[in-house]
């Protein structure tokens, strides 16, 4: 487990421009993001796709609950699980063919849609410690590395 500390907004947003180059080197995988509202999750998961090369406007997933993104021919999927009443409406997304060996996805909420996702391959959570925002990375198996600075 790697403990990143979280000073501003930009702090976040440069910690998912950190994790994009793992993913975008094994060309696929699933990062989860958790913690509370408010958490610093969309921030993150933002600062990701633009490292991963997406321009232009990033529409929030809030509503669709999933927003794609293609970058330097990476598909990339943002997912935001929060509205989901039910962990089994994830079968209703079409993300059947979605294959994390060739697909990335950023999951806010993911343990809305517990056992209807691939497993995680990273999973940071964003919390407050001792009255300053962190996130703690975990590398779930071997295909993610991380290097934070
Ligand atoms: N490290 C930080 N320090 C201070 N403010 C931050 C930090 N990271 C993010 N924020 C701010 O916190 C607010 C909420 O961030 P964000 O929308 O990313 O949270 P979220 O976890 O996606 O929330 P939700 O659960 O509602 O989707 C935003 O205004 C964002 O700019
Ligand atoms: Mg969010």
């Amino acid at each position: 487990m790697n403990r990143v500390e979280l000073a501003d907004e930009a702090a976040t947003a440069r910690l998912g421009a950190m994790l994009a180059p793992s993913f975008l080197a094994a060309g696929g995988g699933v990062l989860f993001l958790q913690g509370d509202l408010g958490a610093g999750k969309t921030t993150l998961a933002r600062g990701f796709l633009r490292a991963a090369g997406v321009t232009g406007v990033m529409r929030s997933p809030t509503y669709t609950l999933m927003e794609p993104y293609q970058a330097a021919g990476q598909r990339l999927l943002h997912l935001d699980l929060y509205r989901l009443v039910d962990a089994g409406e994830v079968e209703f997304l079409g993300l059947r063919d979605e294959s994390p060996d060739s697909v990335i996805w950023l999951v806010e909420w993911p343990e809305r849609g517990h056992g209807h996702l691939p497993a995680a391959d990273l999973s940071v959570n964003l919390l407050y410690h001792e009255g300053s925002r962190v996130a703690e990375c975990r590398a779930h198996g071997a295909r993610m590395t991380f290097d934070i600075k």
